[in-house]
C-alpha cells in the first residue's frame, strides 16, 4: 500500500493508472483536493477497484493527513500534490504557497509522527517521496552544461520558488528527524491526460479548434521534454532501489526549443488529420507577448540515475509525441470534460 497525494492530476493520474497495469493487486491509496487541475475521469477506469481508495481533501488537513496515514498505513508517501503551472504562479502565488510550501510541510510532519511509530521491519522499509521540479534550478545559457544534482537552487518564478522551499523542507526532515525521504527533480512532461493549460496539450486542442498557437517571445526557450510514462517508471525506480536522503534528477535527453515543438505537432497533425482546406496547422502558429522572468532553458542531466539506478527513459520525442497526439484525437470524451470546465474563465484571463 502506497499513499499518493495528487494523483487526479496530469502525472499522479498516470502514475496511478500504471501502478494497477503493471501489478492489479498491489494497493494505492489517492488524496486530492481536486483543484481545477484534478481530474476523476482520468481515474475511471480503476475507479471500483477494490484495491484503490480515494480520499478527497487537502495536505494541508493535519487531522485529514493522519487519520488517513492510521487507517491505511501506506509503506509509502508519494507527494505529486501541487499548484504546478507557472503563469498561474505569476496572476496569484498564494496557493503555491499554501499547497507547495504549507502542504508539504504538513505532510512531512504527519509522515513523522507515523514514522515514528512504526515497528521494524516496517520503520526501516517507509519512505517519503518528494516529486519536484528541474525548474529549480533555475535558468542556463545555451552552452553550459546540463543540470546535475549538485546545481544550486535558483528559482525564478512563484511555482519553482514555492517546489524549491518544499525540496529544502524534505531535505531538513531527512537530516534532522532522519526521516527516510527521497526526492526526484523531473524535466516537462507531455503525454496523456494533460491539463490543456500547458504548451503541448494547448497547442493540439487549439489546433483542432482552429485557434491560435500562442508562442510565448521568440519561441527559442528550451526545455527538456519527458514523456509521462518515463517519469513514472523513474519514480517508481527511485521508491524502489533509491538511497535515502539523495536526490535524483530525471530527463529525456530531448531538449527543444518551443517553437520547434509546435512545429512538429503540426506536423503530426498535419498527416493524422489534415485540414479539409489543405493549409498547415502551422499557420495558427502566433507570437504573443513573453512570460515575465520567462526561463531560457532547462536541461537535466539524468546520468546519476542512470548509473545509480539502471533507469533509462524508453520513448524519446519523437515516438513520445506522436504517441501524445493520437491520445488526444482517440480522447474527445476526456477532452471534452475539461474544456468544459473552469479551464474556460482561465484561458479567457490569460490570453484576453
Ligand atoms: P497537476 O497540476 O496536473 O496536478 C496536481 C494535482 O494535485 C491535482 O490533482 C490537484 O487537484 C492536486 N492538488 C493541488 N493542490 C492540492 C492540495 N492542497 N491538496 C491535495 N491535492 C492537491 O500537476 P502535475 O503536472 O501532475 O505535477 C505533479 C507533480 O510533479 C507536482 O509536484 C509538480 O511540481 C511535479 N512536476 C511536474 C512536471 C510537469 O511537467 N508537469 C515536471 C516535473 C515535476
Ligand atoms: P509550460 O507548459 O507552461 O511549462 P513550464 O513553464 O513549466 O516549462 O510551458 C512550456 C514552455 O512553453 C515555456 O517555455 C513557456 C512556453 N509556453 C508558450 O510559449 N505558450 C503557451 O501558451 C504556454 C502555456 C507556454
Amino acid at each position: 500500500m502506497v499513499l499518493v497525494t495528487g494523483g487526479a492530476g496530469f502525472i499522479g493520474g498516470n502514475f496511478i493508472l500504471d501502478w494497477f497495469d503493471i501489478g492489479p493487486s498491489k494497493q494505492l491509496a489517492n488524496l486530492d483536493a481536486i483543484t481545477y487541475a484534478g481530474n476523476l475521469a482520468t481515474l475511471e477506469s480503476i475507479h471500483n477497484n477494490p484495491n484503490y481508495k480515494f480520499y478527497l481533501g487537502n495536505i494541508t488537513d493535519k487531522t485529514l493527513v493522519t487519520k488517513i496515514l492510521s487507517k491505511v498505513k501506506p509503506r509509502a508517501i508519494i507527494n505529486f500534490a501541487a499548484e504546478s503551472h507557472v503563469d498561474r504562479s505569476i496572476l496569484g502565488p498564494t496557493e503555491f504557497i499554501q499547497t507547495n510550501i504549507v502542504g508539504t510541510f504538513n505532510l512531512l510532519e504527519c509522515a513523522r509522527e507515523y514514522w515514528n511509530y512504526l515497528e521494524e521491519p516496517k520503520k526501516s522499509e517507509f519512505r517519503f517521496l518528494q516529486v519536484s521540479t528541474d525548474e529549480v534550478y533555475g535558468t542556463i545559457g545555451p552552452n553550459d552544461p546540463p543540470f546535475t544534482e549538485k546545481h544550486p537552487y535558483e528559482p525564478n518564478s512563484p511555482y519553482s520558488a514555492s517546489k524549491a522551499a518544499s525540496d529544502h523542507l524534505a531535505r531538513a526532515w531527512f537530516h534532522t528527524y532522519g526521516l527516510p525521504v527521497l526526492t526526484t527533480n523531473c524535466s516537462n512532461n507531455y503525454g496523456p491526460y494533460h491539463f490543456p493549460e500547458k504548451l503541448i496539450p494547448l497547442c493540439i486542442l487549439n489546433a483542432l479548434n482552429g485557434k491560435p498557437l500562442p508562442i510565448y517571445g521568440d519561441g527559442q526557450q528550451v526545455r527538456d521534454w519527458l514523456f509521462v510514462k518515463d517519469h513514472c517508471s523513474a519514480i517508481r525506480t527511485v521508491l524502489e532501489k533509491g538511497q535515502l536522503g539523495e536526490t535524483y534528477n530525471i530527463g529525456g535527453w530531448n531538449e527543444k526549443a518551443n517553437i520547434d515543438v509546435v512545429k512538429q505537432i503540426c506536423a503530426i497533425l498535419d498527416e493524422l488529420r489534415p485540414k479539409s482546406d489543405g493549409k498547415s496547422y502551422a499557420e495558427q502558429i502566433t507570437f504573443v507577448k513573453d512570460r515575465p522572468g520567462h526561463d531560457r532553458r532547462y536541461a537535466i542531466d539524468a546520468s546519476k540515475i542512470e548509473r545509480e539506478l539502471g533507469w533509462k527513459p524508453v520513448e524519446t520525442f519523437e515516438t513520445g509525441i506522436r504517441k501524445t497526439v493520437q491520445w488526444y484525437l482517440d480522447n474527445p470524451k476526456w477532452v471534452e470534460g475539461v474544456v468544459s470546465g473552469s479551464y474556460r474563465q482561465w484561458i479567457v484571463q490569460q490570453y484576453a
